[in-house]
């Protein structure tokens, strides 16, 4: 009998305890708290894995501490361009959106993809129409704004670089946990539900102070998104272009599947060897089908949590040792 269990993330980076206050990490823990326990919670009750990744990106995407949905960060040109995916494990069934800018909930838009079209990946004003006639709230392209993102964005432009850079000096003021400037925001979630099912789901606002119409790892499945009955549910989170060059999210299934390779040693091939050495930052969660859970980053932290079924919450941010 398999026990159900969801895993979910807020996003990778770097760590700057000297600006965190007692507070604001207390915020982050509660947000990641209170979203895996609502997932546990659905698959106690019998949810499927899908609905419950589903919610549980929802949610983060609802929460302005993380960077997708309300808070997602600005592009160079001071706008905000979404993406998200989600996969079932057992059908293989992918669902996709990329560069919106009016869709509420980007998870719930890929959803419809997936539930409503023999295609995979809808972009910009196509996925928008998509969206709109199969009923996803919309809102103006501000509703996204928060004045803590756009602060990002001029630190950024007035250093000149894209904030993918974490090698770059700190200059945040506020009191994140992780430093905005050197964070990979994106969310995911992953689950195993009582039937054996697997299911990813992945969001994000992308990098501060990208190119408009730049996409990244997260609506892509095999990059940033993957989930298979066979192996493995995986939502990435990190260096966008590195993800996408490493296949990430289904180098771990393949890894497993043809390699034979333990969930541990496949994630941690994957984040702290293959993305590392084409100098990308950040991690990753999952789940395999025997409900094994795995949350490796190469960053200095990683909001993160799991639930399994019947037993406590765990949420992190930092490293554990
Ligand atoms: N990993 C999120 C992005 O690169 O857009």
């Amino acid at each position: 009998m398999v026990k159900a269990v969801i895993a979910i993330h807020g996003g990778a980076g770097a760590i700057t305890r000297s600006a965190m206050s007692a507070e604001k990490e207390q915020q982050y823990r509660q947000a990641l708290t209170d979203i895996v326990t609502h997932g546990q919670t659905m698959l106690a009750q019998g949810a499927s894995a899908m609905d419950a990744v589903t919610e549980a990106v929802r949610l983060l995407e609802e929460c302005p501490l993380f960077n997708a949905g309300k808070g997602a960060v600005f592009t160079h040109q001071g706008t905000h361009e979404l993406d998200a995916c989600v996969m079932d494990g057992r059908t293989l069934d992918v669902g996709a959106v990329a560069g919106v800018s009016r869709i509420r909930n980007p998870v719930l838009a890929a959803r419809a993809v997936l539930e409503n079209s023999s295609h995979v990946l809808f972009i910009g004003a196509g996925a928008e129409a998509f969206a709109a006639s199969h009923h996803i709230e919309q809102v103006e392209p501000d509703f996204f704004s928060t004045p803590a993102r756009w602060e990002q964005l001029q630190r950024a432009l007035s250093s000149d670089e894209m904030l993918l850079d974490h090698d770059g000096a700190a200059q945040h003021q506020d009191d994140d946990p992780l430093d905005p400037d050197r964070k990979f925001g994106t969310v995911g979630a992953v689950a195993l539900d009582a039937n054996g099912n697997l299911a990813a789901a992945t969001s994000t606002g992308g990098m501060t102070n990208k190119q408009v119409g730049r996409v990244g790892d997260s609506p892509l499945a095999g990059a940033g998104c993957y989930a298979d009955n066979e192996s493995v549910a995986v939502s990435c989170t990190g260096t966008g272009e590195v993800f996408i060059r490493t296949l990430a999210a289904y180098d771990i299934a393949a890894q497993m599947r043809y390699d034979g390779r333990s969930l541990q040693q496949a994630s941690v091939n994957v984040i702290h060897d293959k993305v590392l050495e084409l100098g990308g930052s950040g991690g990753l969660i999952a789940i395999d089908r025997a409900g094994n859970v795995a949350l490796p980053f190469n960053s200095e932290g990683m909001y993160r949590g799991f639930a399994r079924v019947g037993e406590p919450a765990e949420v992190a941010i930092y490293r554990e040792s």
